[in-house]
């Protein structure tokens, strides 16, 4: 049940699969008789300098696949010193994880019903001192994972004939989680004294109504970074720079909303060229191997975010889990920056046209 929940997407998860095949849609040209023996992965954003372009990108109850996950998430990441994104879903509040690591925090935000709880989380943010806020647009209501509806996946989950069978069969997981109830932690006091349960409440506040007032709400209360998530429209990303946004990242929030939605490394192209360089453009969404990071920089973006395999190692290892795959990626990069040729992702950053060629499988 656990791991569907992660690994499944909406309805036929034909987005989960083309998010990660459409990285086959590009070819790398590598460049010869560069001198690539000195290397560097690290990229510039919002300033700052990142080791690698890579982010750990927002996932609700993370808690679920390991006891306090989102505060061993942000330890790894802190460690690797790239940013975590913290969801408005976590399991662990914003304060408790701002208390574990030091590093770059981000917190993803929803446009809820209830202004007044999604301002209350934004004030908490710039006083546990995040680093930006990550708006996730493309939630308005929830998308219909089939994998849960088949397993009596409720949040937060419950044990029913259903699954019975799933959570006997995982003592260890049964053990780990028996210190840890999951909750969404960060919405508790909107919750005080309403008589639906957390995870219905949670369904009630996704906000339908959202609209671009809302964003120009938010961009006047937030003054610090102001990321927008879940963008695949190239006049939405222009507009989005256009009111002010400090960055864009190019999701379809890894399948689990629009089943058909344009894979992500297919929509990046069109949205790094609407943006026209005003803005930072980053994208998620199937990014498996270094050298998908390196088509996605070549295709214009600033850094990747990805989920689901930082949340394997979690739930094999918790922070060292995570830090580990972190490692794995970057050692993917370097090698792979040098059998491109390219020793720096300055050396990447945009020349699709040099360095990558359309498989031609597909006419994007
Ligand atoms: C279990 C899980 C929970 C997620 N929860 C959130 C969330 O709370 N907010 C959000 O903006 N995105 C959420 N996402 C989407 C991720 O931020 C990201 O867009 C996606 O995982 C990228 O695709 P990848 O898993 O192929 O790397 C979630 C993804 C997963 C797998």
């Amino acid at each position: 049940m656990i791991f569907d929940f992660v690994d499944g997407g909406a309805q036929d998860e034909s987005t989960v699969r083309e998010n990660i095949t459409s990285f086959d849609d590009w070819w790398l040209r590598p460049q010869v008789l560069n001198d690539v023996s000195l290397r560097d992965q690290s990229v510039k954003l919002f300033g700052q300098t990142m080791p690698t372009p890579l982010l750990l990108a927002p996932a609700g109850l993370a808690g679920l696949v390991w006891p306090r996950g989102e505060v061993a998430a942000a330890a790894a990441a802190s460690k690797a010193g790239i940013p975590f994104a913290v969801s408005t879903a976590s399991s662990c509040s914003i304060e408790e994880v701002r208390a574990a690591a030091k590093g770059l925090l981000w917190l993803q935000l929803y446009l809820w019903r209830d202004r007044e709880v999604t301002g209350s989380l934004v004030d908490r943010a710039h006083n546990a001192g995040y680093d930006a806020i990550c708006l996730t647009v493309d939630v308005p209501l929830s998308g219909s994972r089939e994998r849960d509806l088949r397993n009596g996946m409720t949040i937060p989950p419950k044990i029913r004939t259903k699954n019975s069978l799933g959570v006997l069969r995982h003592p260890g997981w049964m053990i780990k989680m028996a210190g840890a109830p999951v909750t969404f932690a960060n919405v508790s006091d909107g919750h005080r004294g309403r008589t639906l349960a957390l995870g219905a409440y949670v369904n009630s506040q996704l906000n339908p109504s959202a609209s671009w007032d809302d964003l120009r709400w938010l961009r006047e209360k937030w003054s610090g970074t102001l990321i927008v998530k879940g963008v695949l429209d190239p006049i939405a990303a222009k507009r989005l720079a256009d009111e002010g946004v400090d960055a864009v990242i190019v999701s379809n929030h890894g399948g689990r909303q629009l089943d058909g939605a344009i894979p992500a490394i297919a929509a990046l192209p069109h949205v790094v060229n609407a943006v026209g360089g005003r803005i930072p453009v980053l994208m998620d969404g199937g990014v498996r191997r270094g050298s998908d990071v390196l088509k996605a920089v070549a295709l214009g973006a600033s850094a990747c975010l990805f989920g689901r395999p930082y949340l394997w190692g979690l739930a094999v290892a918790g922070e060292e889990g995570v830090s580990r795959v972190i490692e794995i990626l970057q050692t993917e990069i370097d090698r792979d920056l040098a059998l491109l040729g390219t020793p720096t992702m300055a050396e990447i950053y945009g020349q699709a046209d040099r360095l990558l060629m359309n498989s031609g499988r597909r006419t994007l």
